[in-house]
């Protein structure tokens, strides 16, 4: 009795009795195959998924609810969708907590025949505390319990735009990176915490996110770890004073220790910006130290904005340095943030963005 109630729970547990929801049995397998380019797609819920340019996508992760359909559409174009893990690093400085956590991320994938998982853990870690050490053991059993559970199956991992503890994020980048599979640098939001002038400023200006990769690579990182992370918004900052040279002051707002943060402005998806630009005060303007794209704007209460985003032409520049290097990739934050409606110049703005991904190779 006891040994048949214990197999009904192993097969439960284990997933083993879930029907395949796909049309074709063989797209419920985990995807095995390697692809040399990777173009990482957070995707955030709902069905905008289904207008990706799948001709480029390799990785979705579902950081929305999971979507059985979008699981065997990605199989269909041999992508993988995997998991978000997160969790709080007090939970796993146990080792039989991680493992417990481990087990059950691995179950619910296998459950959803998902391909692997990406840990975005974003929280404050100080260089060599528990959680420092925790968290590199977390990503090495990761890794290890995946590859076993589900052969073929991706474990990546999100790191800051540069491995300076940025927000107070201090891991050990060499390590984590030798243990998982990729390591998606988020090259944005690269104005949280501002120690110069509070003045609003791109969200990856260009020679500062390719710095940051110098410094990932020159700590032993290899470069079929990286996939570049970039932003398919922007920042809408609500300027104090606009000077004459187009100089926007953004009110004080602190955060992990600096004075100032592009939390004084709002994140707008690339959709929305687009349909503000013409109509702006001044159009689209490009800085050509930063080398991004902006303009200024009037609300309805005759406060002036500023607003830092990128288009296909900074996203190029940045793909053309991961041509160059070698990288692993690209992915962006997020695959929602386009506009895929009917209108024919909107759907064109968002064929580029997606073409922008993608280096263009100079023989
Ligand atoms: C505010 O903007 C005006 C107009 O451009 C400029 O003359 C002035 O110097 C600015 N003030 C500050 C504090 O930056
Ligand atoms: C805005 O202007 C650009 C450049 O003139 C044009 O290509 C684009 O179609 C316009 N966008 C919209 C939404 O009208
Ligand atoms: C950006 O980096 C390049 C190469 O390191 C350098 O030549 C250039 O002056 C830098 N530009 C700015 C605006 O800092
Ligand atoms: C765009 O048009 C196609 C065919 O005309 C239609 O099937 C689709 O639902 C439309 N998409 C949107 C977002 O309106």
């Amino acid at each position: 009795m006891w040994s048949v109630v214990s197999l009904v729970f192993v097969l439960i547990v284990s997933g083993s009795a879930a029907t395949c929801p796909c049309e074709k049995e063989e797209l419920c397998q985990p995807v095995q195959h390697e692809h040399e380019f990777e173009v990482f797609v957070f995707d955030v819920g709902g069905n905008t998924w289904k207008y990706y340019d799948w001709s480029h996508v390799t990785t979705v992760a579902a950081f929305g609810k999971y979507n059985a359909e979008l699981m065997c559409y990605a199989h269909s174009k041999g992508a993988r969708l995997v998991l978000k893990g997160d969790v709080p690093l007090s939970n796993v400085l146990d080792a039989a907590k991680r493992t417990a956590w481990i087990r059950e991320k691995v179950t619910l994938a296998k459950s959803q025949f998902m391909d692997g998982i990406n840990l975005d853990i974003e929280q404050v870690v100080e260089k060599s505390s528990p959680e420092y050490y925790a968290l590199t053991a977390l990503v090495k059993e990761t890794t290890e319990t995946f590859h076993r559970e589900i052969p073929g199956s991706q474990v990546s991992f999100d790191v800051a735009w540069s491995p300076r503890c940025i927000d107070k994020r201090c891991y050990d980048y060499k390590a984590i990176a030798d243990f998982c599979d990729l390591v998606f640098v988020m090259s944005y939001d690269e104005q949280s915490q501002i120690w110069g002038d509070c003045i609003a400023m791109a969200n990856a200006p260009l020679n500062q996110t390719l710095a940051a990769y110098v410094e990932y690579l020159k700590m032993g990182i290899e470069n079929k770890k990286l996939v570049m992370g970039v932003p398919w918004y922007g920042y809408d900052y609500q300027c104090l004073n606009l000077s004459q040279e187009g100089i926007c002051s953004i009110p004080k707002v602190s955060f992990r220790g600096a004075p100032c943060s592009d939390a004084a402005g709002k994140q707008i998806p690339y959709s929305t910006i687009m349909k503000q630009v013409n109509s702006s005060m001044s159009g689209r303007l490009w800085d050509e130290i930063q080398l991004a794209p902006y303009f200024n704007y009037k609300d309805g209460t005759g406060t002036i904005h500023q607003v830092w985003y990128d288009d296909p032409e900074s996203i190029s520049l940045k793909a053309a340095y991961l041509g160059q290097q070698n990288l692993r990739g690209i992915g962006m934050w997020n695959g929602k943030l386009l506009d895929y409606s009917n209108d024919t110049v909107a759907q064109k703005q968002s064929a580029q963005m997606w073409n922008a991904l993608l280096p263009k190779r100079t023989f």
